[in-house]
């Protein structure tokens, strides 16, 4: 009979189970399940709600049921549902009665609560150290690359020369974000819904604040009917790692086009590559590929969660159960990637002449002679307007900036002088760029070594 069948009558339709089990993918949960239950067991025994010695024949008998999972021994049943009931019915199978104890002022919904809390808040600690990785890859990336001269782009089109350093530094700020979202997001759910009941709280009296304590919560969940119908910490969380997926697709995205013919720019290591089964010549950068795909996935997940929790009525509803592999999945989709990101970035070769050479259009140093005509009195948009003139002067005459003679500059630029002509080298497009945040390599550096300062570098 199942755990809840004293007023049926003749058990379930075979295919009920089938449906309903979640026992197939909760059960990486068991371990949480467990600590769990010893807690509570724990706090019963001391709150005299059960015999102490029963609680500790509880404690005990999960330690030996842990031992059968953790050994393949334990024998999961779909007919039993889920992760909370298969641990429970083996623990009655192993010390008799007490097990039958152990549910006292207790529900899976409050318990199931608790267990992905226990669970994810492991999830996002593994997670962090992931992006701190990550984080470490560009930054001593970046500290080779802070005179490495590049395009940088708006629309795709040649924009104004940066050095690479900078470009992997963005990303670092990106990921830093990231992380500080999920240490939020951590801190904010971990409140302990234990002690919720199946929604309205117990009439037995429970210590919950020991339960907290002793599960290294910061608090009590306040409210019994929150405790148990609250999900938008699973929400938040996959929100979180969708944006960090968003990053990380964003980059995959510029290391695909960096590794094109077209471009050159950089060359993936081997091992993180793939061929054609029929182009002999290929090598593809799939992992990036992969990871902008991936990230689509992640954002499935998400949508599966608003969807699943929109409309559902105060308190617990089975619908709830879906959350599950929507967050695992998630979960395991981020951490692959970003256990591959870092020794991707960290083996990556860079072409400099391909990139220099990319940068090296005069064309992308236009806003340099504007600005140095605001250096030398003409208002921006006068200035704006006489480069403009000269860039189709040139366009017009089949040359490029540099091709310019300063005579001919003259007649579009009156203001125009020797100094002018110097402007064409992109190294010194970056050096001037010397504000708080740009691209020179000076500011570039010292942005390295306030990375290499922060806790996570050392
Ligand atoms: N496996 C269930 C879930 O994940 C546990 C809670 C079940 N509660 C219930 N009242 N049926 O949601």
């Amino acid at each position: 009979m199942s755990m809840w069948g004293g007023r049926f009558g003749a058990g379930p339709n075979e295919l009920v189970a089938q449906m309903s089990e979640s026992v197939s993918y909760d059960k990486r949960m068991y371990a949480h399940d467990i600590k769990g239950s010893q807690a509570h067991a724990i706090m019963l025994g001391k709150q005299g709600i059960i015999p102490t010695e029963d609680s500790r024949k509880i404690c005990e008998g999960l330690e030996q049921v842990k031992e059968e999972i953790e050994s393949g021994k334990f024998e999961f049943k779909e007919s039993l549902e889920d992760i909370h009931m298969n641990v429970e019915s083996r623990l009655t199978e192993v010390i008799g009665d007490a097990g039958s104890r152990l549910h006292s002022a207790r529900s899976r919904n409050d318990q199931v609560a608790t267990d992905m809390r226990l669970l994810l808040r492991e999830d996002v600690d593994e997670v962090v150290q992931l992006i701190r990785g990550t984080q470490v890859a560009l930054i001593e990336l970046a500290e080779k690359h802070t005179e490495t001269i590049m395009p940088g782009f708006t629309h795709l089109q040649h924009a104004q020369p940066i050095v690479l350093g900078h470009h992997l530094l963005a990303y670092v700020e990106m990921f830093d974000r990231d992380a500080s979202r999920l240490i939020d997001c951590r801190k904010r759910f971990n409140f302990l819904p234990l002690g919720a009941g199946a929604l309205a709280g117990s009439t037995l009296p429970i210590d919950r604040t020991f339960v907290a304590e002793h599960l290294q919560f910061d608090g009590l969940l306040q409210n019994s009917m929150d405790a148990v119908s609250d999900r938008d910490f699973c929400i938040e969380l996959v929100s979180d790692l969708c944006i960090l997926m968003m990053h990380i697709s964003r980059q995959a995205e510029d290391m695909v086009f960096w590794m094109s013919q077209e471009a050159g720019w950089i060359e993936l290591d081997d091992a993180f590559c793939t061929g054609s089964s029929l182009m002999p010549q290929k090598k593809n950068p799939d992992m990036c590929e992969l990871a902008r795909g991936k990230t689509a996935r992640v954002y499935g997940d998400l949508t599966s969660l608003l969807t699943m929790m929109k409309n559902l009525p105060l308190c617990y509803n089975r619908d709830m159960q879906e959350d599950k592999e929507r967050i695992f999945d998630a979960i395991d989709t981020v951490k692959v990637i970003l256990a591959i990101w870092a020794p991707q970035l960290a083996t990556m070769k860079v072409n400099k002449d391909r990139m220099y050479q990319s940068a090296s259009d005069p064309a992308l140093m236009a806003t340099d002679l504007a600005e140095w005509l605001v250096r030398n009195g003409v208002p921006f948009r006068q200035a704006h307007h006489r480069v403009g003139g000269l860039v189709g002067y040139c366009k017009e005459h089949n040359k490029s900036l540099d091709q310019v003679t300063l005579e001919e500059m003259k007649t579009v630029i009156p203001e125009s002088n020797e100094e002018c002509l110097a402007l064409w080298k992109p190294e010194n497009s970056v050096r001037l760029r010397n504000v708080i945040g740009g691209t020179a390599p000076n500011q570039v550096a010292a942005q390295v070594k306030r990375w290499k300062a922060s806790s996570f570098m050392k």
